[in-house]
């Protein structure tokens, strides 16, 4: 960890500091100093996460939109400026002044990572700008908590690995379900066999929560204090419409993949932890029934998830979009177990009280020192998990290889839904053999002047 250029980015030695943390553990010098790049929605959960470590001390907040109201509650309030705000209103709140003005806020990530007082960034932005803000992210010397899908396409998630490995960083992928005690404890149930020979995963997804503008949308004049050519960079040049944007830029394929990246990363992700395929993938797809809005829409991400993808050994990964939304259940020859929004779930009843022995496979814990196993917990865990990561210099629960073998599979179902024919898939070389077609769909262009290795002055 790089010692705080003191003085740099507004940082006063000041009376804000609590004095008992100047010579222990949390000393200012034994802090890992945070730059947040993206402050829209998830970042009003990954932020106060961050905030509440201990060791950890965010000194810049970076977006391309300088305030606004959210998209959600008339207190959702999004942007740099409130994220400064909150930062600052944070840590005032632990001095004795009551003051305390420490964080910088940029419109330009790179400003960001120039910066060689920040060890490490939490990136928050829409799927797009994932892969290219992380390798620049690693180039400059940063550990990296990415939020998931970890990449917007197949060759850009082996991009992303290439850099982090090459520059020795660390990198959580934000698919916080690694951390959840109740997700683990239904993975070690399939993995201890307890529902016999697992058959078939049956992953939920919840329809799409937005709907498109319809067919006669029309371009929005730009809001003030919004830096949209930034918001597109590496995406294509398209006019400006507010249901692009603010967490909507989710059912648009320019910038996501609708629901199979946006719960897929969640779902797909604890499906590969329960199948121990942290390091394989699927060999065939299938598409299920998918449905695809009308062309000229805004929205062109698939309206109905429908989509096979087998193993192997020959188990199914079925992925829909289906009642109660968001969920997976694992089926075996002697049972079943779903986890989802109502916790853990199993057939027989009693499996879900179960413990798992001494003697049976235990994943890891995110958190060892967490005594209480609540779910609450499991965000500011898997931040916890990614700190103690950048400390230790040992990988964190989701590192790269994992969070790339998961988005991978988002991105294989949208594409066999795309072209609705069977699909064979190499995972090891991550191609699907002989088959140009489906193969052109491994990689998208970046806008110029975008493009990996590129220098961040
Ligand atoms: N882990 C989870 O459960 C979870 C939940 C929601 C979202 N996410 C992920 O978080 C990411 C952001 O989603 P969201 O819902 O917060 O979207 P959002 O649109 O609400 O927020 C994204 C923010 O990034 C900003 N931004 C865009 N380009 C930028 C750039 N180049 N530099 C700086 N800021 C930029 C936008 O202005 C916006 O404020 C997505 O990848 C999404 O999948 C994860």
């Amino acid at each position: 960890m790089k010692k705080a250029a003191l003085g740099l980015g507004g940082i006063a030695a000041g009376p804000y500091l609590v004095p008992t943390s100047v010579f222990g553990k949390m000393a200012p010098s034994n802090r890992i100093h945070v730059g947040l790049i993206g402050a829209g929605n998830q970042s009003t959960i990954d932020l106060p996460a961050m905030l509440a470590q201990p060791d950890a001390r965010v000194l810049a907040v970076c977006d391309v939109n300088t305030a606004s109201y959210g998209y959600r509650t008339p207190d959702q309030f999004l942007g740099r400026k409130p994220a400064q705000q909150k930062v600052d209103a944070f840590y005032a709140a632990q001095t004795r002044s009551g003051r305390f003005r420490g964080c910088d806020a940029y419109n330009d990530f790179r400003d960001v990572l120039r910066r060689p007082d920040i060890d490490a960034v939490v990136i928050v932005v829409p799927d797009h700008w994932h892969a290219l803000i992380t390798v620049l992210a690693a180039e400059a010397g940063k550990d990296i908590y990415c939020e998931k899908p970890l990449s917007l396409t197949i060759r850009q998630g082996q991009e992303m690995i290439k850099a982090v490995r090459r520059h020795h960083r660390i990198l959580q992928t934000g698919s916080h379900y690694r951390s959840s005690p109740a997700n683990r404890f239904a993975c070690e149930l399939v993995r201890n066999g307890r529902i016999g020979r697992l058959i078939q995963i049956v992953g939920s997804f919840p329809e799409n929560n937005f709907q498109d503008p319809g067919p006669d949308w029309k371009p929005m004049p730009l809001p003030a204090g919004f830096d949209y050519d930034m918001w597109l960079s590496p995406a294509p040049a398209a006019p400006y419409h507010k249901d692009r944007c603010l967490y909507r830029f989710r059912f648009n394929l320019d910038y996501s993949g609708g629901q199979v990246t946006n719960f897929g990363a969640h779902v797909i992700d604890m499906a590969q932890w329960a199948l121990d395929a942290d390091g394989n993938g699927p060999v065939e797809l299938e598409n299920a029934g998918s449905q695809w809005p009308p062309k000229g829409r805004l929205y062109t991400t698939a309206t109905r998830v429908g989509f096979r993808a087998r193993y192997a050994g020959g188990v199914e990964l079925l992925c829909e979009t289906r009642e109660p939304g968001f969920g997976i259940r694992y089926i075996g020859t002697e049972g079943w177990v779903e986890y989802g929004y109502h916790g853990v779930q199993t057939q027989p009843a009693s499996l879900a009280k179960s413990a798992i022995g001494p003697n049976e496979i235990h994943l890891p814990r995110s958190n060892p020192a967490r005594s209480e196993e609540a779910s609450k917990y499991h965000i500011p865990d898997h931040m916890r998990n990614f700190l103690a990561a950048v400390k230790s210099r040992r990988d964190p629960i989701e590192p790269v290889e994992v969070g790339h073998r998961t988005a991978p599979i988002c991105h294989l179902g949208n594409i066999v839904m795309q072209l609705k024919r069977k699909l064979r898939w190499d995972p090891v070389k991550e191609e699907f053999p002989g088959d140009d077609e489906a193969n052109r769909h491994l990689e998208r262009p970046m806008r110029a002047p975008w493009h990996f290795g590129m220098p961040i002055s």
